[in-house]
C-alpha cells in the first residue's frame, strides 16, 4: 500500500512513520506542515496527484484547545479545510482517507460511554472545527474513516503525562482536575489501530466505512490518571517521591475552552468491526522513561 501521511512530527503522526517504516509492503510518504501545509490545496493536490496514495492518514491538527478560541480562523483552516482538501485529493485518485477526530465534538453531559452515532454538540472552537472537518471529510470521500479519540499521549510531542513528570519533578504539590472522566490514550496504539485499518482497506476487504471511537481503558479522571503516572514513576525509580495531588473541580481550574466532562467514548464498534481493542494505558504507561524527553 501507498501510504500519505500528513502532520508527521505530532505525537500520532510520528508513531505512524515509525510503525510504518518497519512495514515491508508499505510505501510511506510522510511529510510535516513544512513540506505539505494541509491548508494549501494546490499543495495539497500537487503532492497527491505526484504520489498517487492509495491511503491517505491525515494526522495534522490544530490541537491547542484553548488558543483556538483566539485563532479561530486558523482552526478552521486546519480543522476544517485541510480534511477537506485532502479527502477531495483523495477521491480523485481513488484513495481512502483516514481522519483523526476528538471526543471535543460532544458536550460531554451523557451519561455513559459515547457510541459513534450519538448526537454531537461541540463546546469550543476546537470541537467545532473538527466536527465541521468530520463532515467535510464524509461528504468529499466516499472511502473515509473517521476515527475520534480522547486524552492522547505518546513519547513524542506535548501531552499530560510529560506534563505530570515535569511539574512532579519540581513541585511538592499538584491540584489535578478529578471531575472529567475519559480514556487516556497511547498514540502508538492510534497508530497500530489505522494501520490495521489501512491494510484491511488495502487487501480490499468489504468494511464499513464511516466513524469509529478508540479511545483507552480503564475510564479515569484526569486526578486518577495522575495518580497512576506517579505511582508508575515511582515504582520504576524515575522519581523518588510522588508529590501531593489535590483533586479539584472544573470550576476552580477555569481554562478559555469549555471541557466535557464526560469524555469516556465507546470502543465496541471499532472491536466488532476490526478486532481492534481498546488502549491499554496502562501498559503504555509502563515505558515511563519515554516520556520524560
Ligand atoms: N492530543 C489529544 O489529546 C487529542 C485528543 C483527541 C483527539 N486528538 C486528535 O488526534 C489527532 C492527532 O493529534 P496529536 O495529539 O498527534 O496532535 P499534535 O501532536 O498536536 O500534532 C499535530 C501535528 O499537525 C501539524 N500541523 C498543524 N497544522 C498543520 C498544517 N497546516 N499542515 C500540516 N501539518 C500541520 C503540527 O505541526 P506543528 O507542530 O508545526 O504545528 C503537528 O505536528 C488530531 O486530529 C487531534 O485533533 C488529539
Amino acid at each position: 500500500m501507498r501510504v500519505l501521511i500528513t502532520g508527521c512530527y505530532g505525537q500520532v503522526g510520528c508513531s505512524l512513520t515509525d510503525q510504518l517504516a518497519k512495514d515491508a509492503n508499505a510505501t510511506v510518504l510522510a511529510l510535516d506542515r513544512d513540506s505539505l501545509d494541509i491548508t494549501n490545496q494546490d499543495v495539497v493536490n500537487a503532492v497527491v496527484t505526484e504520489f498517487k496514495p492509495t491511503i491517505i492518514i491525515n494526522a495534522a491538527a490544530h490541537t491547542a484547545v484553548d488558543r483556538a478560541e483566539e485563532e479561530v480562523e486558523l482552526s478552521y483552516a486546519i480543522n476544517r479545510d485541510g480534511p477537506k482538501y485532502l479527502a477531495k485529493a483523495a477521491q480523485v485518485v481513488g484513495a481512502a482517507i483516514l481522519h483523526i477526530s476528538t471526543d471535543y465534538v460532544f458536550e460531554g453531559d451523557k451519561v455513559g460511554e459515547y457510541v459513534e452515532s450519538d448526537i454531537t454538540n461541540p463546546q469550543g472552537i476546537y470541537g467545532k472545527s473538527k466536527l465541521a472537518g468530520e463532515t467535510a471529510v464524509a461528504e468529499m470521500c466516499d472511502k473515509h474513516i473517521i476515527l475520534r479519540t480522547a486524552w492522547v499521549f505518546g513519547e513524542k510531542g506535548n501531552n499530560f503525562v510529560k506534563t505530570m513528570l515535569r511539574l512532579g519533578s519540581t513541585r511538592d504539590a499538584l491540584n489535578i482536575v478529578g471531575d472529567q472522566f475519559g480514556g487516556p490514550t497511547y498514540a502508538g496504539d492510534i497508530a497500530n489501530a489505522l494501520i490495521q485499518i489501512a491494510k484491511r482497506i488495502d487487501q480490499g476487504d468489504v468494511i464499513e466505512f464511516g466513524i469509529y471511537h478508540f479511545s483507552g481503558l480503564p475510564h479515569v479522571s484526569w486526578y486518577e490518571f495522575a495518580e497512576t503516572i506517579f505511582d508508575t514513576a515511582v515504582g520504576q525509580g524515575l522519581i523518588q517521591k510522588k508529590p501531593g495531588l489535590n483533586s479539584i473541580t472544573t470550576e476552580q481550574y477555569p481554562t478559555p475552552a469549555k471541557r466535557p466532562s464526560n469524555s469516556r467514548l465507546s470502543t465496541e464498534k471499532i472491536n466488532n468491526a476490526f478486532a481492534i481493542e481498546a488502549s491499554n494505558w496502562k501498559t503504555a504507561l509502563n515505558n515511563i522513561q519515554a516520556y520524560t524527553g
